[in-house]
């Protein structure tokens, strides 16, 4: 049915990034079930289970609150866009952002990463004392009695400490537990030998991948991944820069809705460990730049303009209650240094995981992303470089394109005559494709030829299709409304695969490193994990190397952030290794638009 252009309205879902055009006022949980959006609906859209929760990012004043949501959802959550999708119309232009509890089957978060053998010597520790009670004689003070217990002459004590100590050692025959940062009392509570928790945060632009630690042995008590809610201001950095830019309230509402579903998570997390979020005596927290500095609410004017230097880059320990993040009173946020404008602290946890610096081998790590972060090591010298790959592999700018989700072509094969067999994530009817997808298409074309090099689809090709402008493309689904891909598609991911090849040839050239001198290539994210390395290089996105050195690393950044959660000596490292990074701007390099052009040949 032809849509009426006077009336039509767009209705955009995120995080999965799925878009959906009507002409007529529609449910928002019909309009999900139409855009292919797995929204949770118990009760069949009758308004009684209350689990079809969604958030709105319109004027609100459109959407006023009915009494059925009234009933299901609190003040607070109304104010802050939460609504029925059932309850809700859509008339208008609408953001919707749905949040995990509310996804069927949740978009493809990965926590894994893989964590190293390590020393367990968390910066905070848990300490009992059992002090002699004062009286007459021994009138020293509350303080004074526990550096004695310990034989701890360099202890002090937090301000919010001092104030309950007294009380809980009375109440507790002079017993207490005390948790001790470096030299530092930062919280005390009645003995209790209960556990002591960390909670290591990526904040990815995408996902938020939060992990729940026991600080005592170092163990991971439960882990989970959750959509950056900030997505709802931009898919990209700089959509968000741009917004947190317009007002001091902009930038302090994307720092509280990170937060906001950071603590939820951890409450989850918690729930599941059997433990309370104020049982959470330490957190570590990295993020690439702009995350870095929305959550610090630093100013990120800087990020914005030429040169783009971030405002501060070294370590910072801001107490969580300052930040917002729910956990025990008095635990520090332990935000590691970032690097540079758009190599932050993320890219800094995921070479610390993966031992860059510890030898000298020839390795280059990539992480892949709207903004690809790249280092390569040679000897003791470790370069890193970020470049514009846009977020093709993510599934933007093109047109069937989605975030790794149940519905998304996540591997596709093509006979000799470029007829597709595919395999899609949940197992269900294909409603797009998400980036191992997409690779795997574009490579399959190359292979059989469908696809010169010069990057044009071959329209004479058996199995390729011309659209009303006689404009090639290939279908990849049956179906009535069949996932194709289009010269276009295309286009766009050669341009992403040639900006990361470009940023591979500058760190080669840089450091005089010839291709079968890489020793291993470590790819961080769900990307790498699912993409094949065999793929990547036959569109030229990596330089040809025996398939063996190409690994994935899973959430390497959240590995990272674990070890620095539980271990100094990995804190330590991590700072050392920020000092060891050195960054290289590409855009400066004579070479870089030799390479770029080179890069997005197919
Ligand atoms: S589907 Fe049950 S309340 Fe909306």
């Amino acid at each position: 049915m032809d849509l009426n252009p006077d009336k039509a309205f767009s209705i955009e879902f995120q995080p999965s990034g799925l878009r959906l055009i009507l002409d007529e006022p529609t449910t928002l949980l019909d309009a999900a079930r139409q855009a292919g959006v797995m929204l949770r609906a118990d009760c069949g859209g009758k308004g009684i289970c209350g689990k079809c929760r969604i958030q709105l990012f319109s004027d609100l004043v459109d959407y006023p609150p009915s009494l059925t949501e009234e009933s299901h959802l609190d003040h607070a959550s109304i104010d802050a866009g939460f609504r029925l999708a059932c309850e809700t119309i859509a008339h208008k232009n609408i953001k919707v952002f749905i949040p995990t509890d509310s996804i069927i089957e949740g978009q493809v978060l990965q926590v894994d990463g893989r964590l190293r053998e390590l020393n367990i010597e968390p910066s905070v520790r848990r300490i009992s004392v059992s002090l002699q009670p004062a009286d007459l004689k021994d009138l020293r003070s509350d303080l004074a009695r526990i550096k004695i217990f310990l034989d701890r002459d360099d202890l002090s004590a937090d301000l919010n400490v001092l104030r309950i100590i007294p009380r809980i050692l009375r109440q507790n025959q002079w017993s207490a537990d005390l948790m001790v940062l470096d030299q530092k009392i930062i919280a005390a509570s009645a003995p209790a030998k209960e556990k002591t928790a960390g909670l290591a945060v990526d904040v990815g632009s995408t996902k938020v991948a939060c992990y729940l630690m026991d600080l005592e042995s170092g163990k991971l008590l439960a882990a989970r991944g959750t959509p950056n809610p900030q997505i709802a201001y931009g898919e990209d950095i700089m959509a968000r820069i741009a917004f947190a830019l317009q007002s001091e309230q902009n930038a302090k509402k994307l720092q509280t809705m990170l937060f906001d579903a950071i603590n939820r998570t951890s409450q989850t997390l918690a729930r599941e460990a059997g433990i309370e979020s104020t049982q959470i005596a330490d957190v570590c927290l990295v993020g690439n730049t702009a995350m870095h500095h929305l959550f610090l609410h630093l100013p990120v004017d800087p990020l914005a303009v030429s040169p783009f230097v971030p405002a501060f880059n070294e370590v910072l320990y801001p107490k969580a209650d300052e930040l917002g993040i729910t956990a025990m009173p008095g635990c520090g946020v332990y935000t590691p240094p970032v690097i540079a404008g758009f190599v932050g602290s993320d890219h800094l946890a995921f070479l610390l995981a993966e031992g860059f610096g510890e030898d000298q081998r020839t390795r280059l790590g990539i992480d892949i992303g709207t903004n690809t972060e790249i280092a390569l090591q040679k000897g003791v010298e470790i370069v890193s470089v970020s470049t514009a790959s846009g977020p093709a592999f993510e599934g933007a700018h093109i047109r069937f394109g989605m975030r790794a989700a149940p519905g998304a072509i996540e591997h596709v094969t093509l006979d000799n005559n470029g007829f597709a067999e595919i395999q899609v994530i949940g197992n269900q009817e294909p409603i797009g494709i998400c980036g191992s997808g997409i690779l795997d298409a574009v490579a399959e074309m190359r292979r059989i030829g469908m696809l010169n090099s010069r990057g044009r689809i071959v329209k004479e090709f058996m199995g390729v299709c011309l659209d009303g402008n006689g404009k090639p493309y290939i279908q990849l689904s049956q179906g009535s409304q069949p996932v194709i891909l289009s010269q276009n598609d295309v286009d766009q991911i050669l341009l992403a695969k040639g900006a990361i090849r470009a940023g591979i040839d500058v760190l080669m050239d840089h450091l005089k490193v010839h291709p079968e001198e890489i020793e291993e290539v470590v790819i961080a994210g769900a990307f790498g994990t699912f993409m094949l390395p065999e793929h990547a290089m036959r569109i030229g996105m990596l330089p040809e190397l025996p398939l063996d050195k190409v690994h994935a690393a899973g959430n390497a950044a959240g590995a990272g952030a674990r070890m620095m959660l539980i271990s100094k000596s990995a804190r330590a490292r991590a700072e050392n290794l920020a000092k060891q990074i050195r960054y290289l701007e590409l855009t400066v390099y004579p070479e870089f638009p030799m390479f770029y052009a080179k890069g997005i040949q197919s």
